[in-house]
This record gives structure tokens, C-alpha cells and sequence, in this order.
């Protein structure tokens, strides 16, 4: 990512912090770590929440197989228009948000994703509005599909005890600042 998609993701933490919820944008050694942990290289069908700049979104699409598709989710303009210049077939780029995302979903014909990646900060949110996105999450998940979500804070883990137990968690030290990335895999039956 260029120095230009660093200074859009600061100048938007500036307007917006509690959106945003990171000074700068995930290090190489995170996103390496969300992608083993979603899986993404088995995957047809990926949804990540939050992708900001797109160094995520870069570092999944780089592991997904050649027909996969990723549907990215993001809630700023000015970030989602740096994903529009990603350029890969599989990329669809949604600016919206990722309380409606079953609706994108739909909207878009895609099937049940293998896996769900969220960045967004789930601390600075509604109660009610992270419970519903974590809802919408476990609906929209194929058998066996998994939830990674990476945050410096905790809350999401105590968010999805409720659908999913504790689920297992990892910390990425390699990061400013330093993120748990929690992941959970879709037990419901076929
Ligand atoms: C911590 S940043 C992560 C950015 C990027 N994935 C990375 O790792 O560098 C969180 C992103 O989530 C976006 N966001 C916050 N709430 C959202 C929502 N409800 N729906 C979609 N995106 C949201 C913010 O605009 C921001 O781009």
C-alpha cells in the first residue's frame, strides 16, 4: 500500500475514530495471520467487513483460488473507493454497511460464505447493532464456514459466546496496536 492509502486511512481515523478504531492500517504479520485463520485458500466464497484500505482484501485475494469471489463491505466512501482501484475480477467492493449484510448478500446472488473476515470495531458500537451484525453472521455462514475478527479490544469475543461459545484466540504482537484475532467455525448442520 502506497503512502497515499496510509495518509487516507489517518486523515479518516482523524474524522471518524471510533469508525475507523485504528491509527493505521494492519501489518504484513497480521494479515498473514487472519488469512490462515479464515481459510481463504479453500474458499468460493469470502465477505470481509471493514477493509479500509485494502491491505486485507490484497492479502486474501492473494491466497483465494482462481474462480473464489470476495465480497468486501466497507462503510467510508473515501476507503471504499481505494478498493475500487484493486482491480481483481473476483473483488466485489460494497460501500455500505455490515448491519445490513445479509441484505448485500442477497443483493449481490452470492452463495453462503465460507468465511466471514471483520475488522470493524465491534467495542465502539451498539450492544444491539454488534449482536445483530453477529446474528446476520451466523445465518449467513455455510456449514463448517468460519468467523475471524480481529481487535485490539475483547468485546467481540463476549459478543459471540452467546452463538458461538469462547472460540479460539490468538494475539498478533507484530501490530500497532497489538490485535486478538478470534475465530469461530459454523457448526450448524447442513
Ligand atoms: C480497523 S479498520 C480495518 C481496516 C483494514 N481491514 C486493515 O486491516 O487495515 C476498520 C474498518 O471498518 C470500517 N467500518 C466500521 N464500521 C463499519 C460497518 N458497520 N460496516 C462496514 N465497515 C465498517 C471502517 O471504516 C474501517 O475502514
Amino acid at each position: 500500500m502506497g503512502l497515499n492509502g496510509r495518509m487516507a486511512f489517518f486523515t479518516e481515523f482523524l474524522r471518524h475514530p471510533l469508525q475507523v478504531g485504528s491509527v493505521i492500517p494492519s501489518s504484513r504479520f497480521l494479515e498473514r495471520r487472519i488469512v490462515a485463520a479464515a481459510g481463504v485458500a479453500m474458499a468460493r466464497t469470502v465477505v470481509e467487513l471493514g477493509p479500509g484500505t485494502g491491505g486485507t482484501t490484497r492479502a486474501m485475494l492473494r491466497a483465494m483460488p482462481a474462480g473464489a469471489k470476495l465480497l468486501s463491505i466497507e462503510l467510508n466512501p473515501r476507503l471504499h473507493r481505494l478498493q475500487q482501484h484493486i482491480g481483481d475480477e473476483r473483488l466485489i467492493a460494497h460501500l455500505g454497511s455490515a448491519c445490513d449484510l445479509t441484505d448485500i448478500i442477497a443483493g449481490h446472488g452470492l452463495d453462503e460464505p465460507d468465511a466471514v473476515v471483520s475488522g470493524i470495531p465491534f467495542s465502539t458500537m451498539s450492544a444491539e447493532a454488534g449482536t445483530g451484525i453477529i446474528e446476520a453472521i451466523s445465518s449467513a455462514l455455510a456449514p463448517g464456514g468460519r468467523f475471524v475478527a480481529y481487535q485490539w479490544s475483547g468485546r467481540v469475543g463476549t459478543l459471540c459466546e452467546a452463538t458461538w461459545g469462547r472460540g479460539e484466540a490468538a494475539m498478533e504482537l507484530r501490530n500497532i496496536p497489538p490485535m486478538r484475532v478470534f475465530q469461530w467455525e459454523n457448526c450448524r448442520p447442513q
